[in-house]
């Protein structure tokens, strides 16, 4: 993917994003200098080596790991401090859960090297999000694109729900924003709900702004990121390739048909200027 890239960089080829993947560690670390995006950003590391990892998982208590180029939550673990009982942790493995604990941390490292390998990897502090029934894991895939018009746009935000006892959204269900927002949170009124869609919103241009600011010119960006109980915005990951399979599940055929339409029409618009 890379090469062909650079070839067509070569090429003189407009490209609609600046990058093909993030390296969640560098997007991180970038981010955490932007003063309007530091509050969303749950507490983010690269570590070194797996012995780094054993402070941070004592100190924090309950953290995901992960590759820093990892995708589909293939390469995702989460790991939880149990007090006087060593370690539990927890991943997906071709969408079936994998649950074990491990009594010392020499056993957690041997699991960990296991699983990452020589990967890079970052380790960043458990959201505490708003769960769904059965304890599924919800989290949100705000679609944001630049439209013909090379204006941002919210395409979609398709919630996702996990598997019972998932670490990871990913395998689950997807539902319509606007439908299941205010059942996860049915404690809120109509106002609430609205002031939280707001903040949704600003967070997301803010978010598409700030990686632009870093990285150069997007034509679309997929921002996970959770909510958690009190109703406090966290991004988990920024994807420059968006498989959108969650707007497949939960949208109509008129915001699926603008999902792929949208960078097709940004396309035309760069080739024209470059004309
Ligand atoms: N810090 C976190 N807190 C809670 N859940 C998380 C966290 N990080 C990841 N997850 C869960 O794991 C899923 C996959 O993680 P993500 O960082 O998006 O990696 P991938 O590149 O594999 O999609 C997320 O969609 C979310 O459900
Ligand atoms: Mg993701």
């Amino acid at each position: 993917m890379e090469r062909i890239a650079e070839r067509f960089d070569k090429m003189g080829i407009p490209r609609i994003n600046s990058l093909i993947a993030f390296d969640k560690g560098d997007l991180f670390e970038r981010l955490s200098l932007d003063e309007d995006i530091r509050p969303y950003l749950p507490f983010t590391r690269t570590i070194r080596n797996l012995s780094e990892a054993r402070r941070y998982i004592r100190s924090i208590g309950n953290v995901y790991i992960k590759a820093r180029r990892g995708r589909r939550g293939m390469q995702v673990m989460q790991v939880t401090k149990v007090k006087h009982r060593g370690y539990r942790y927890r991943h997906s493995y071709l969408g079936s859960l994998v649950r074990d604990r491990a009594e010392h941390f020499r056993d957690m490292r041997i699991v960990l090297r296991r699983y990452f390998g020589s990967r890079r990897v970052i380790i960043q502090e458990a959201i505490d999000i708003v769960k769904a029934d059965h304890n599924r894991a919800v989290d949100f895939r705000g679609e944001v694109q630049r439209n013909g018009k090379g204006e941002i746009e919210i395409v979609a935000i398709p919630i996702r729900v996990g598997k019972r006892n998932s670490p990871i959204s990913t395998h689950g269900e997807a539902y319509r924003f606007e439908y299941y927002l205010p059942k996860l949170f049915p404690h809120y009124s109509e106002e609430q709900i609205e002031e939280l869609k707001n903040q949704i919103h600003d967070f997301l241009v803010k978010m598409y702004n700030s990686v632009e600011e870093n990285y150069g010119h997007f034509g679309e960006i997929g921002v996970d990121f959770g909510v958690d109980r009190n109703g406090n915005i966290r991004l988990i990951e920024a994807n420059a390739q968006s498989a959108k399979v969650s707007i497949g599940k939960a949208y109509d055929s008129r915001t699926v048909r603008k999902i792929y339409l949208n960078p097709l029409l940004y396309a035309k618009k760069l080739a024209k200027r470059r004309r």
